[in-house]
């Protein structure tokens, strides 16, 4: 039905600008950010990135969670241990390419660093959950590469042979603070051994799999 409505309003240039607003945008590019208060959704509905603030903390922080569950159930955050104190958070796309988030005073508190220039880069939030900053259908980043505390199906885990890139899950420090504090989870990869899955306490081998408690 809005459809209908918005091909027979396309004429009138405010009008165009009212629906845009209300259509669930599910990506951004150097002339679109998102801003406290508005909100990617996926093209399927699935998921949402925004930001939050867990609890009864007054901290923000920019994270992805699922867009149909009631209670909000965050599965990434950018900003872990680096929130926003107040809504002026914005997601962005800056002149030379780079997705950075911009806190208090036009601070950086979150970037992500790739090298390659990428001025036409445009970031998706993909259905499955995933964040990707893409040039020309290359991906240049993507968040399941560094997944916070949640593995979502397409996830993989462990040693990315070709980028270098270690991928492991690692629990919020308490339900109202999103920054890793003991543990952390991942497969290690040794090239004369199996795949082990492990949990780290710290730095302290916590638990592997197929050796029991270490
Ligand atoms: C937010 O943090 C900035 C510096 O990081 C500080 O100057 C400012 O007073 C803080 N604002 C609030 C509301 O706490
Ligand atoms: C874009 O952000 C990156 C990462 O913070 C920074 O190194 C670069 O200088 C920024 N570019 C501009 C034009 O501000
Ligand atoms: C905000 O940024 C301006 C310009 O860089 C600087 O002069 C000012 O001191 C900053 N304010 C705070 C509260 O950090």
């Amino acid at each position: 039905m809005g459809r209908l409505c918005f091909s027979f309003m396309i004429g009138s240039n405010l009008v165009f600008l009212l629906f845009t607003h209300s259509f669930a945008v599910d990506n951004i590019s150097p002339s679109r950010s998102i801003r406290h208060g508005t909100t990617l959704v996926s093209r399927g509905g699935s998921f949402e990135l925004g930001f939050f603030s867990p609890g009864s903390s007054k901290n923000r922080y920019l994270g992805i969670w699922y867009k149909n569950i009631p209670v909000r159930t965050v599965v990434w955050v950018a900003n872990r241990c680096n929130p926003i104190n107040d809504s002026s958070g914005i997601l962005m796309i800056n002149s030379t390419g780079h997705l950075v988030l911009l806190g208090q005073n036009k601070s950086v508190v979150w970037w992500i660093s790739s090298a390659k220039h990428a001025p036409s880069a445009t970031v998706e939030l993909l259905d499955s959950g995933n964040l990707v900053l893409r040039d020309a259908g290359t991906y240049l980043w993507q968040s399941f590469d560094y997944p916070s505390d949640t593995f979502l199906p397409g996830m993989k885990m462990g040693w990315d042979l070709r980028t270098g890139i270690q991928r492991s899950l690692s629990a919020w420090k308490n339900s109202e603070d999103p920054c890793p504090e003991d543990f952390t989870y991942g497969i290690e990869m040794e090239l004369d051994t199996y795949p082990e899955a492990y949990v780290l306490k710290g730095t302290a081998k916590y638990y592997r799999t197929g050796h029991g408690m270490a």
